[in-house]
């Protein structure tokens, strides 16, 4: 009997049809990727960082590969939101799948904007809040590292919208969990993690060598660090839905995000590796699940809530 096997979820209304999804920034808006996997597969797309203003990013170099990840200090290029909603989002919303767009701003009155316009566009479902820029009116502290003023920027955003908010976090604090919390009491609906953790390394190859990058660091390295970060804001209580991400490569990896409680899963590095990463964990976990007998992936997810 061949039966089917149900992959889908719903994070925070958002209905998926896997749990699988682009990191933010590793996919751009797709156009690249469409010629390498088949995106009408995916659980969702996640828009780069989208900002007010058009970014040309930081100078090169801007990437290095280190032992088990890369460091990157793109500096959030992007066409800005005038450019993403006419050009980007319309072929993104071709495929059929549902099309997150993250947002990054330097003043909350950038987030707000950026809520309000993007409210208005249909091919949009739910937004993610990347919390990790610096805000220039607290002197380049990041908003996700102060709880107070992370649940205050949620807060002006929930007032703008009633999209569904995924706030991404920054492992770069002492208390992950506490910045979770003020983040659900000011209105999100989900929160997807980790962002990149700041490093910096020297470039030795014969192109930049000599030359410091400092940036993020992603990749295989940092999954452990993920891993613990979810378990922090599961012990906190945390009761809204977790999409996590780090170091994803193959789907045993996926797996144990999910047995530490996550409803979904990004993966970005790996695809800079293998492009079709996603569609093989996607194919990857509904093998696993006939072999477990399970018939769908929320079964899964209840199994790991009893351990
Ligand atoms: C080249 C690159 C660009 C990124 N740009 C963004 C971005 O614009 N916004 C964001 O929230 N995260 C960005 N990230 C972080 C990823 O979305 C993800 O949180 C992180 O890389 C961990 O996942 P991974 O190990 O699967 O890549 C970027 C990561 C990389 C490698």
């Amino acid at each position: 009997m061949n039966t089917k096997i149900d992959l889908s979820v719903n994070i925070a209304g958002i209905k998926m049809q896997n749990p699988v999804m682009p990191a933010s920034g590793t996919f751009g808006y797709g156009e690249e990727y469409s010629k390498l996997l088949d995106i009408s597969k995916l659980g969702a797309v996640v828009t780069k960082t989208t900002t007010r203003e058009p970014r040309e990013g930081n100078p090169q170099p801007r990437l290095l590969e280190v032992p088990g990840g890369l460091i990157n200090s793109i500096g959030l290029a992007n066409p800005g939101i005038e450019e993403v909603i006419t050009k980007k989002l319309p072929f993104l919303g071709g495929f059929g799948v549902p099309v997150i767009v993250s947002i990054g701003g330097e003043t909350m009155k950038d987030y707000q904007y950026l809520t309000e316009r993007l409210s208005e566009v249909e091919e949009i479902v739910g937004l993610e809040i990347n919390i990790s820029c610096p805000n220039v009116e607290k002197g380049g502290m990041a908003f996700g590292q102060d709880p107070e003023v992370a649940g205050r920027l949620i807060g002006k955003i929930r007032e703008v919208s009633r999209l569904p908010l995924i706030v991404k976090l920054t492992p770069n604090v002492t208390d992950i969990a506490v910045i979770a919390q003020a983040a659900v009491e000011a209105g999100a609906d989900a929160v997807s993690l980790i962002n990149t953790l700041k490093a910096k390394a020297k470039i030795r190859s014969r192109l930049h060598k000599g030359k410091w990058i400092i940036g993020g660091l992603s990749g295989p390295c940092i999954k452990p660090i993920a891993l613990e970060k979810i378990s922090e804001i599961k012990e906190a209580g945390v009761k809204i839905p977790l999409v996590g991400m780090g170091g994803i490569m193959t789907v045993e990896d996926a797996l144990e995000f999910f047995e530490a409680g996550v409803q979904a899963v990004a993966i970005g590095t790996a695809t800079f590796r293998n492009p079709r990463t996603m569609e093989e964990v996607i194919e990857g976990l509904e093998k696993y699940l006939k072999a477990q007998k399970l018939f769908s992936i929320t079964e899964l997810q209840e199994k790991s809530k009893r351990r």
